[in-house]
């Protein structure tokens, strides 16, 4: 499998097998760092991280990931940079691919993270933008193959939530793509958009993948392998909309009573984070004192359960990332 020089700016930027391929490489490196073992793929390698929006894992993941196998990084944030203030994406595109061998992208549009892709002339990698979230999906698949008990291409997952995020579609067209049982569990006002349904609808034409976009919650969840969550107050959602935000997506709630609603006695939880679960942070505090509400997406007894497995799912950012950046740019055995 030959990926190098390719850019992931979008899941359809993969073919199944080529999806499949960073899982397996993701995994390997999994092994690897928990033997202590280095192999330097990526020794000499230059990297630029821009980031127009905070982050925890995406840019550690990037950072030790290039660390462990001998990278160098670059971290650009919007303060540091003229990008999109004083200069074009495009024309950061092209001085930026004269210096660096490979280009995280995390910001606000996909057009922005296209723009680079089809200019820089080096692979680039979304860290998220408003339409997906690729590198996300693949720490995702990879904690699904660890946690199911059988094969991946039996696995059902069930996204509970705001239907139309960056992370639900990726996960309707990554499930899509690789042939999954997928449900899309959303108010009819938060369903994916039409386009992304197409999309999704056109892979599985192809994969056999079984896709259900549904306000039932019941159906829904009925005999899930995996029950997955995003946080409901994302950055930048107004504070004057959170109230009706919760009314509408607390039905959705990931709470024990969701969980057993499965039917599934080995059902796993999963959540990209951060996630609003307790009081523990500022806008807890700020939901527990309006709303009453200890936690929100996810009750705390559901995230702090044997059956979540949200910290696996953190780890394996750092193994599919490294797996992402040594296969297109790197050095492989
Ligand atoms: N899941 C995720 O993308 O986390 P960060 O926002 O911390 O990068």
């Amino acid at each position: 499998m030959d990926l190098q020089g390719r850019n992931l700016l979008k899941e359809t930027d993969l073919t199944a097998e080529e999806f499949r391929y960073l899982v397996d490489l993701g995994a390997q490196f999994a092994v690897a760092k928990h033997l202590g073992q280095r192999s330097g793929r990526l020794a000499g390698r230059n990297i630029a991280l821009i980031f127009e929006k905070a982050s925890t894992r995406t840019r550690s993941a990037f950072e030790v990931a290039a660390h462990d196998e001998g990278g160098h990084v670059t971290y650009l944030s919007p303060e540091d940079s003229h990008l999109g203030h004083k200069e074009s994406v495009k024309d950061a595109a092209r001085v930026l691919g004269r210096m660096f061998d490979g280009i995280e992208f995390r910001g606000f549009a996909q057009e922005s993270a296209e723009i680079l892709g089809a200019f820089a002339g080096v692979p680039v990698w979304n860290g998220l933008t408003d339409q997906w979230h690729p590198t996300q999906m693949l720490a995702d698949i990879l904690t699904m193959r660890e946690h199911a008990g059988k094969p991946l291409d039996r696995v059902s997952y069930c996204y509970l939530g705001d239907g139309r995020n960056n992370t639900a579609n990726s996960l309707l067209v990554t499930g899509a793509l690789l042939g999954l049982d997928v449900r899309i569990c959303a108010p009819d006002e938060l369903w994916p958009a039409p386009e992304t349904c197409d999309i999704a609808r056109s892979l599985a034409a192809r994969s056999g993948a079984s896709l259900t976009v549904t306000a039932d919650t019941a159906g829904a969840v009925r005999g899930a392998d995996f029950l997955y969550t995003d946080v409901w107050l994302s950055m930048g959602e107004p504070e004057e909309n959170w109230d009706k935000r919760i009314d509408l997506l607390l039905p959705y709630q990931v709470n024990a009573a969701m969980m057993a609603a499965t039917g599934n006695a080995d059902v796993k939880f999963l959540h990209c984070l951060p996630a609003l679960h307790n009081a523990d942070t500022e806008i807890g505090q700020r939901i527990l004192g309006s709303r009453g509400l200890a936690g929100l997406e996810v009750t705390d007894d559901v995230f702090e359960s044997p059956a979540s497995v949200v910290f696996d799912q953190a780890e394996n950012r750092l193994h599919t990332i490294k797996a992402l950046m040594v296969a297109t740019i790197g050095q492989l055995a």
